[in-house]
């Protein structure tokens, strides 16, 4: 080995060493310092030695690039799911199943492991190293998602110790903490994107990101429970050896896993790890019970290709509380939705003090029945998120009121509107103080302007001293100055600067994050990149027409009329026209051939895109090949490379035959736009 690869290969096993204590053994051994400097250098290493990368490099922990779409992997032994038990007797009932066909399982003991609710992976090792990981898609074939993996921090990408067979694949659970999950739903809910439901949908979501980079914002963790290796030795003989094992492999095991000698036992351990659930940092949703001698796993073998004899999960049903529904009140959000919300007498659900809880519109509340004044049933959805079930009808004094959407805005006044088919109300007044807090909360939130440090007490704080009124005040220096912030409480000379500094660095997003960030109703992420990329000025964009805006591919009437009203609005385009004087950069630019995910190799290709594709929306579609560089078009000519044909497809089909021009389908254009050019 030269010198250069062996101290490349000195860093890689620092590093690595330092990420295994950090994350694993939760005792860190460098400083963030120590270990930034170290992570520099062997990044500077392979920069400069790129035969030196190996699978196993900490740097790849940071995301590649993204990919045009994730690939299938099948998996050696298929990835299965468990059968559930609600109760004691259940359990019985499973043991006494497996007992007649295997009588030693009474005598073999069980372990116990926690059921972490998040998204289930197969890792596959060769010789230590970790080469690919999967997710378990239908049990079968999966998707891969390795360089996403390779993001999640206590992911071990060499193995420490001996012992492993040559080929293995561990299965695991990524999980996001409540905290992480936490903190992804409030900044959903500041852009207007929907919460996800559970820690389980988000960590799914993060994992099969296109972009790794997305991933690791997200902060997945792994724990893992089972090793497959079909054909090799094994050198453990029990699920909790197998446990252990893994410890001393360098992977993460959930740390309240027990070994049992029989089921009586472990309905009392179980008992007591129901009540630690609760309290852990993760979504846990119920107990793995599995036989521990895994010589009568291979007996008891799998009922189908779906669920094992030997493991069952013990699941509890999800804690219902009653309280009291003290009132019901309304938040109106940045588009004028007035969205109701129980407020309650404050209860404990599972070690969690609730005390409001969302109900979406009048007619929900309606449905369930709902009244002031109730007692009411409880629980969290997906054992997070605060749910009101329904009343309890039997404790009613009569002295309940019911509920009825307000006639005017509660925060301006304005008389309020209820459009014909829709169930959500509406405040009208744009400049309802109200929607226009909510609305710079949205304009500074991370996936539009990303203005750090201007989250929505600063914001609250800067509205009431009357320092700004709208966006187009954030920039503007005679309004917000380091000498007005510090009349404010919590700034000091150096925060303040820090924060106009911020606000000054994000007048150089792109027109598409602009876009999105004006809330222009019906335009999300990527409506705005569509829109951003068509029209590549603000002003172009501006005096488009409704027709010229629903002919842009992926953009629909819904969206163009409403960003046609947004500049028929004389205030909205006032608004505009500030932000342009103020600096912000209104063009979007464009990519250079050769960026993005597919490298260019479509370029000088024409692409027309008919019918429904079985997973690519045609947006996403259209996305992949305009970032390989190729172009979509609506029509089909001579010019015309090919045609990408999906279900219930018409007429283009038919003058692409005519024509001569080829016709694939979506199964093609992916690997088309991965291919290597
Ligand atoms: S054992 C053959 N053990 O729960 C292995 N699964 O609902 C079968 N899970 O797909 C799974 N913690 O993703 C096992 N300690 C644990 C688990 C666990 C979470 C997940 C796993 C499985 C799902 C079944």
């Amino acid at each position: 080995m030269t010198d250069v690869a062996a101290r490349a290969a000195e860093l890689r096993r620092l590093l690595e060493r330092a990420n295994y204590a950090y994350y694993v053994l939760d005792r860190p051994e460098l400083s963030d310092v120590e270990y930034d400097r170290l992570f520099r250098a062997l990044q500077a290493l392979e920069a400069a030695h790129p035969e030196l990368r190996t699978p196993d490099s900490p740097t790849l922990r940071v995301g590649a690039e993204p990919s045009a779409a994730l690939t299938k992997h099948r998996h050696l032994v298929p990835m299965l799911s468990l059968a559930n038990a609600f109760n004691e007797a259940e359990l019985i009932e499973w043991e006494e199943r497996n007992a007649r066909l295997v009588p030693e399982v009474k005598q073999a003991g069980y372990t116990l492991e926690v059921k972490i609710d998040g998204a289930a992976v197969s890792l596959t090792y060769e010789d230590g190293v970790f080469i690919t990981g999967t997710t378990r898609g239908n049990g079968l074939v999966g998707e891969d998602v390795t360089p996403n993996l390779r993001t999640v921090l206590n992911l071990p990408l060499r193995l420490q110790g001996r012992g492993w067979p040559k080929t293995m694949e561990v299965r695991g659970e990524v999980y996001l903490s409540k905290p992480q999950f936490e903190r992804v739903n409030r900044e959903r809910a500041q852009t207007g994107e929907p919460a996800f439901a559970n820690p389980r949908n988000a960590a799914a979501g993060a994992l099969r990101q296109l972009d790794p980079k997305i991933t690791r914002a997200r902060g997945l963790r792994l724990f893992c429970f089972h090793v497959e290796a079909p054909g090799r030795k094994l050198p453990f003989d029990t699920q909790h050896a197998l446990l252990e094992q893994l410890l001393a492999w360098g992977f993460p095991v959930e740390p309240h896993y027990r070994l049992v000698p029989d089921l009586a036992t472990a309905h009392r351990e179980i008992a007591a790890l129901e009540g630690l659930l609760p309290t852990l940092d993760y979504e846990a949703d119920g107990v793995v019970v599995k036989v521990n001698a895994l010589a009568l796993h291979a007996e008891l073998g799998t009922v189908g290709d779906r669920e094992p004899r030997w493991a069952i999960a013990r699941k509890f049903a999800p804690e219902v509380r009653i309280t009291k529904l003290l009132d019901i009140r309304i938040n109106v959000g940045r588009t004028g939705a007035l969205n109701p919300y129980a407020v309650l007498e404050p209860v404990d659900i599972g070690g969690v003090e609730v005390k409001q809880a969302t109900l979406h519109n009048a007619a929900v509340i309606k449905a369930k029945d709902l009244r002031i004044g109730d007692w009411v049933e409880v629980t969290r959805a997906g054992q997070v998120i605060p749910q009101l079930l329904g009343p309890v009808r039997e404790r009613r004094t009569g002295a309940e009121r019911e509920f009825a959407m307000p006639e005017t805005c509660p925060e301006c006044g304005a008389k309020v509107e209820h459009p014909q088919d829709e169930v959500m109300t509406y405040c009208p007044n744009v400049s309802c103080p109200a929607r226009v807090k909510e609305g710079i909360v949205h304009f500074a939130a991370r996936n539009a302007m990303d203005i750090r440090r201007l989250g929505y007490e600063r914001i609250t704080a800067l509205l009431d001293a009357g320092i700004i009124a709208d966006v187009a005040d954030l920039y503007d220096r005679d309004k917000l100055s380091v000498m007005r912030l510090l009349t404010l409480e919590g700034f000091a000379e150096k925060s303040a600067q820090q924060l106009i500094d911020a606000i000054d660095a994000s007048k150089r997003q792109p027109l598409s994050t602009l876009l999105f960030a004006l809330g222009i109703r019906h335009i999300g992420v990527q409506g705005a990149r569509l829109l951003a990329r068509h029209f590549r000025t603000m002003q172009n964009l501006a005096k488009a027409t409704v027709e010229e805006i629903n002919a842009v591919r992926g953009v629909g009437e819904a969206i163009a009329e409403a960003v046609a009203g947004f500049f028929a609005e004389p205030r909205n385009k006032a608004l505009v026209k500030r932000l342009e004087k103020l600096g912000l950069n209104m063009t979007e630019p464009t990519a250079p051939a050769g960026e993005g995910v597919g490298g260019g190799r479509l370029a000088g290709q024409t692409y027309v895109i008919t019918g429904t594709l079985p997973s690519l929306s045609r947006a996403r579609a259209a996305d992949l090949i305009e970032q390989a560089g190729g172009h979509v078009t609506d029509n089909v000519s001579k010019k015309t490379t090919a045609v990408v044909v999906g279900a219930d497809a018409g007429s283009k089909v038919e003058k692409a035959r005519q024509l001569g021009v080829q016709v694939i389908d979506e199964a093609e254009l992916l690997r088309r736009v991965a291919e290597k050019p």
